[in-house]
């Protein structure tokens, strides 16, 4: 099945169709939203309008690393195991993150939207996304170097529990060191990185102190509604894997949450440009992908 040729086994009971060329990718297009269908049914996980091609290489990575040879056996395992779940979890939701990731983004906040949470007493900044933390200590590195983080709270969500549970540890392998140090410096970093953390073995353990007004929280950008007001929101990397429809719903989503004049960081391979949402928001920096509500 799947990516081999038909064989005698797949041939059709006594008055169904002859099999056609592109059969077995209809086959396969079923069993995946079937198996979709039944994650959200059962655990309420939806990503039945995420991009196909890419759910489509997840599931296969998982299938063959539980040894089973159909997406029906997956789902079967899926559906009865809550353990396999969560495997299956962790390669849907693509969790690849990093410090000061593309540096020039936090080099363009600094001096584009810093300016503008100094008018605000106080301020909300949600990562929406946040996957295992990175980004969320990079922000609150960049908060303090630019005197704000008393006077910020950051929200930091994920779907994925597992990611948060690291998110909240800061904890992270010594060996990504270097190149977060040379992100942080791209970046505009001030200090020194390396008082941000205390090497142990091959772990570095980020200052608790950067989390003292972090709330972490597991949110799901396609079920759950609006949590709060905020005056910047990052969704970075996030909605690339979702198809047209269901990033609409999320800009919906992340426009309601946005006061007025508020910022949305994107990550740099998604963009405004061509949505229903451009209209609604000023360029700050289009090429970071830097927006500001207007309207
Ligand atoms: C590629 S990571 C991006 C992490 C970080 N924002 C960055 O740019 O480095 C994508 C994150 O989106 C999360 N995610 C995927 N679907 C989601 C959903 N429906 N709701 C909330 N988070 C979701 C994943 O769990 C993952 O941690």
């Amino acid at each position: 099945m799947l990516d081999e040729p038909p064989n005698v086994s797949d041939a059709p009971t006594a008055g169904a169709a002859l099999p056609r060329l592109g059969d077995d990718h209809a086959r396969e297009r079923v069993e995946i939203e079937l198996l979709l269908e039944g994650i959200f049914r059962v655990y309420g996980f939806d990503f039945r309008s995420y991009a196909l091609a890419s759910i489509r290489r997840r599931l296969l990575h998982r299938l063959r690393e539980e040894g089973l040879g159909t997406l029906s056996g997956l789902q079967e395992r899926v559906l009865h195991d809550p353990d396999c779940m969560e495997r299956l979890l962790l390669d849907l939701t693509v969790n690849v993150t990093a410090m000061f990731r593309d540096p020039t983004f936090y080099l363009a906040f600094r001096e584009n939207v810093v300016p503008l949470l100094r008018t605000y007493p106080f301020a909300r900044i949600w990562h929406a996304g946040c996957s295992s933390g990175e980004e969320v200590y990079s922000m609150a590195i960049l908060l303090q170097e630019e005197g704000l983080y008393d006077s910020t709270r950051i929200y930091a969500t994920d779907i994925n529990e597992v990611m948060l549970r690291r998110a909240k540890e800061g904890i992270y392998p010594l060996a990504s060191m270097q190149e977060y140090t040379r992100n942080y410096l791209k970046a505009g970093g001030k200090r020194s990185f390396s008082e941000y953390y205390t090497a142990k073995y091959d772990a570095a353990l980020f200052d608790p102190s950067l989390t003292r007004n972090v709330v972490f929280s597991q949110h799901n950008l396609v079920t759950d509604h609006s949590f709060s007001e905020f005056h910047v929101i990052l969704c970075r990397n996030v909605m690339i894997y979702f198809d047209r429809k269901l990033q609409t719903r999320v800009h919906d989503l992340l426009y309601e949450s946005l006061v007025m004049f508020g910022v949305l960081g994107l990550g740099n391979k998604e963009t405004l440009r061509f949505t229903q949402h451009e209209a609604k928001y000023d360029k700050l920096d289009a090429r970071e992908r830097l927006y500001r509500k207007v309207t």
